[in-house]
């Protein structure tokens, strides 16, 4: 937790474009957005998104899987080289990769995913297609605190967007995606300042255990 006029160090894990990132970053570098964003790590050297941190003059690293015998060595690895930089906050925002026990319950409680749908609706891939698939009215996306569950940690805030008559995945996608840009954001404000955090395997905001997720409609500003 970090008092007023602290930044909290973060850590931002991608493996592309890095949008996420990018709303993050540009929050912070404009002073909006208390944290300190120390390294961007990426499994993919050829991540879009770490080009674009080292343009911004953070510092990058990246670690492939493939130099590892197995997915334990792997989490291993990467955990000690997050916990290099010292995180309050580890950002996940884009990592495509499952991270096992060796990594999460090194970061549990100071860790939160972003996800394009309303968890628990579609967790893993392909969540746009299975959306118009299924004929739903309605997606997002949900940033949650990450346990070893994958996509089942607690939820935080939501946005939900309409699905329109006529989306294919890339509308949809792009929909939700400019939500992304504002929910995650807000989520990681709140944690810095020490209104969000993880406890009994919940999530609490301002002393209130979150039996539900914040959700907030497209249209909705969202209280900083
Ligand atoms: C985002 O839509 C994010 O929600 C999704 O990957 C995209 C990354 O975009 N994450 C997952 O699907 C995680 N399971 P970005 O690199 O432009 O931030």
């Amino acid at each position: 937790m970090s008092s007023a006029g602290e930044r909290l160090p973060v850590v931002v894990l991608i493996s592309g474009r890095g949008s996420n990132l990018r709303a993050i970053v540009e929050k912070a570098q404009a002073g909006t957005l208390p944290v300190e964003v120390r390294a961007v790590v990426s499994d993919r050297p050829d991540a879009a998104g770490l080009e674009w941190a080292r343009s911004r003059g953070l510092r990058t690293a990246s670690l492939a899987p493939q130099q590892f015998s197995d997915r334990e060595r792997y989490d291993e690895a990467l955990a000690a080289l997050v916990a290099s930089f010292e995180p309050g906050l580890v950002v996940l925002a884009g990592f495509m990769r499952i991270l096992g026990p060796a990594f999460v319950d090194r970061f549990v409680g100071r860790m939160l995913n972003i996800h394009p749908s309303l968890l628990p609706r579609h967790r893993g891939l392909h969540t746009h297609r299975r959306v118009l698939e299924a004929g739903e009215r309605d997606h997002g996306a949900s940033v949650h605190f990450v346990t070893r569950e994958l996509d089942g940690g607690p939820v935080v805030l939501q946005a939900r967007v309409p699905v329109r008559d006529g989306d294919d995945e890339a509308s949809l996608a792009a929909r939700v995606l400019e939500q992304e840009h504002r929910i995650y954001p807000a989520a990681v404000g709140w944690f810095a300042a020490g209104r969000l955090r993880y406890a009994q395997g919940a999530a609490w905001l301002d002393g209130q255990r979150l039996d539900r997720a914040v959700v907030i409609e497209a249209s909705d500003d969202i209280a900083a």
